[in-house]
């Protein structure tokens, strides 16, 4: 900090103009999952550079269920702690009374040329509370090179995957390679299962959970057979331990060439091509799976810059939260560590589209991802993704039998909604 004040002063040449040109410190939390620690450091020296100004920068856990009970600790005492917070897709509706209306600070066309989708899950009572950064939706990686070996074309339907995954596992177990899976995805029970659950269901047409008039749908037919499916996956075609992987522990098994293939979002993309991957230039990504008469169902993820309603620097935080939202952070993000533009301009950029060909390939699937239903559970929507992502655990971890756990989870939803939504 001292280093950045000593040219400001000098430069500031009255004392009235001292005080306003003072740098300040900020407080910048930023996810870690895979490399978007140092992504966020340095889009903040950037800006660092330019202003003047002084950025901490803390990590936060990787579960964004764990991230959300910290933040949610930190505004309930109503703290300054941390001035810009990076949040959530589904937390809008959750934080928004802790957090500043964006567009008062800095305009009201600050998010003109975002997804719209995302501006207005972001717009509360009128209240733009946090500007897109980058958005996600659930994708499949798989083995181009194993599959073409055993002869077989990518899978349409969940049943497809379960079949060449069985098959080609045993074909490699068989031939010495111990330790190959056909299927890993983030089955810990935490927010991360509640997108892969979700996409089972969705895309077998068993709804989302709650629909967009906030009626209760998760206890249906369809959606008992994605989860039974699912359920006879584990300890078959994807390890016991599953039941606790989140992102990292998918992609570590599927970078280290141990699985056919993989669910993840857009950022892996760019880490199984680095250099040190065991699977570079053999990773094929896709449509996620559907079930036998729905389509395919990638999740919408993605994340966010916020400025805490108890900020002491509002003005100051909400310039940062422009610049790291800004095109050409966008872009850098976009090309270096494949994180997928909020912009829909950058869609169209070429160096993006070269960095990352899927951006275009896959455009219609993150353009009209399905949501999960947080807009219309609000400040519930905690609670009805705990209930969710533990039934689903439940199932996978073969404790529940399907239908009756969703039954008993409709019985669950109503309760919060009677007290609540
Ligand atoms: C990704 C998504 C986020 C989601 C999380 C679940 O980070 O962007 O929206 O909640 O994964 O693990």
């Amino acid at each position: 900090m001292l280093r950045k004040l000593i040219p400001l002063l000098a430069l500031a040449g009255t004392v009235g103009a001292i005080s306003q040109t003072q740098a300040a410190e900020l407080t910048l939390s930023c996810g870690a999952v895979g490399a978007e620690l140092a992504l966020c450091e340095e889009g903040v020296r950037r800006w660092e550079e330019k202003t003047g100004h002084d950025v901490n920068v803390v990590s936060t856990p990787n579960s964004s269920t764990e991230r959300l009970s910290l933040y949610q600790q930190i505004l309930s005492a109503q703290s300054g702690d941390i001035d810009v917070m990076q949040i959530d897709v589904v937390w809008p509706g959750l934080l928004a009374n802790h957090l500043l209306d964006l567009n008062e600070i800095l305009g009201d066309d600050v998010a003109d040329g975002h997804f719209q989708t995302i501006v207005d899950n972001n717009t509360i009572e009128g209240r733009l509370v946090a500007m897109p950064w980058f958005t996600d939706a659930g994708i499949l990686y798989y083995r181009k090179d194993l599959l073409e070996q055993h002869g077989v074309e990518p899978p349409d339907t969940w049943q497809e995957l379960t079949d060449i995954a069985t098959r080609i596992q045993a074909e490699e177990r068989q031939a010495g390679n111990d330790r190959m899976w056909g299927y890993v995805f983030q089955g810990r029970a935490y927010e991360g299962l509640t997108c892969n659950a979700l996409e089972w269901v969705a895309s077998y047409g068993g709804g989302t959970i709650v629909d967009d008039q906030g009626e209760i749908t998760i206890d249906n037919p369809e959606a008992a057979e994605a989860l039974e499916l699912a359920a006879s996956w584990i300890g078959d075609i994807s390890p016991r331990g599953v039941l606790n992987y989140t992102e990292e522990e998918a992609r570590g098994v599927f970078q280290s060439g141990n699985a056919v293939f993989m669910r993840n979002w857009p950022y892996a993309w760019s880490l199984l091509q680095s250099e040190d991957s065991d699977v570079r230039d053999q990773v094929g990504v896709m449509l996620l799976p559907h079930g036998p008469d729905g389509e395919s169902s990638g999740v919408l993820g993605g994340w966010n810059l916020a400025v805490s309603r108890y900020t002491g620097h509002p003005d100051v935080a909400a310039d940062l939260v422009a610049y790291l939202t800004s095109e050409e952070e966008q872009k850098r993000r976009a090309i270096e560590s494949s994180y997928n533009p909020t912009i829909t301009a950058l869609y169209e950029d070429e160096e993006v589209l070269t960095a990352v060909p899927f951006f275009s390939t896959l455009y219609e699937t993150f353009a009209n991802a399905v949501a999960r239903p947080s807009s219309s559970t609000g400040d519930n929507y905690g609670r009805v993704s705990n209930a969710f992502f533990n039934t689903a655990h439940g199932v996978l971890s073969g404790d529940r039998n399907s239908a009756e756990a969703l039954a008993q989870l409709e019985t669950e939803l109503s309760r919060i909604k009677r007290r609540r939504w």
